[in-house]
């Protein structure tokens, strides 16, 4: 197609993109969600685990995977080689995965000599994760990053999680890591986006920068794009920190 005939296209995309997008913003089905959502989050908590109900009960059976789109392991290629790679390369012994979700594509990551710790909020993912897991040598514990400073450990992975928590629990999740004594820090960042913005409610989403303010990280030691299919040019990103930030 031309160039011209192409940017008319993009633009004629983009502008029943956005009158679709405000239309179902319009709608009272849109505005009984958003009700729905802000009375059942009240933390992080609340919303993750009706995330899961939701999940594990849908009429036409479970996903691939309870945790969302980004867990697939399309959406994962590169957040699997990057996790394998600072294993190998930082000499990790232990892991804690917080939050792992169901692990359905961490179960694939080769982590053999790695002692292997999954934490999550939702009590029922920690139960079934134990059952799922049982015998591998993988332990799993209940936890809210928000609120507990984690066990030291060689490597925490913070992958997909901060970016659902308000500005003020991504600042305490990260007090919390630097806090528990552990040695790197792996975790989601956008370092495309220059401004963050906060959520009105958790469980919500939106890209953060972990180096933009409020949070201010200093520059990564590693910065891996996750060259996830449907970016939408946030360039999702992996980026390694040494603890405490
Ligand atoms: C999008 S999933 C990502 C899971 C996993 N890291 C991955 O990459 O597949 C987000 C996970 O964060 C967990 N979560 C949300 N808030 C949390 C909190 N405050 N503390 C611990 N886990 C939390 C949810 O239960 C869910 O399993």
């Amino acid at each position: 197609m031309p160039a011209g005939n192409w940017s008319a296209h993009s633009g004629y995309t983009w502008l029943i993109m956005s009158s679709l997008s405000r239309f179902i913003r319009g709608t009272s089905l849109w505005r009984r969600y958003q009700r729905y959502l802000k009375k059942h989050s009240r933390d992080s908590k609340d919303a993750f685990t009706a995330r899961y109900e939701y999940e594990v009960s849908r009429p036409e059976g479970r996903k691939e995977t309870v945790c969302g789109i980004g867990s697939t392991m399309e959406q994962t290629r590169v957040a699997r080689e990057t996790v394998a790679r600072v294993v190998r390369e930082y000499g990790i012994k232990s892991m804690l995965d917080a939050p792992c979700g169901d692990l359905n594509w961490m179960k694939h990551v080769p982590l053999d000599g790695v002692r292997y710790t999954g934490g999550d909020v939702v009590q029922q993912m920690v139960d079934e994760n134990r059952a799922k897991f049982a015998g591998t040598g993988r332990e799993f514990v209940l936890m809210n990053i928000i609120e507990d400073v984690p066990e030291a450990a060689d490597l925490i992975l913070c992958r997909d999680c901060l970016v659902h928590l308000p500005g003020a629990d991504v600042k305490r999740a990260l007090a919390n890591f630097s806090a528990s004594g552990s040695k790197y820090l792996l975790a989601t960042t956008f370092p495309a986006t220059s401004q963050n913005t906060d959520l009105r409610f958790p469980g919500e989403w939106r890209a953060i920068n972990l180096q933009a303010a409020p949070f201010l990280l200093p520059p990564p030691l590693l910065l891996v794009d996750e060259e996830c299919p449907d970016d939408n040019g946030h360039s999702k990103s992996l980026g390694l920190w040494k603890l405490p930030l």
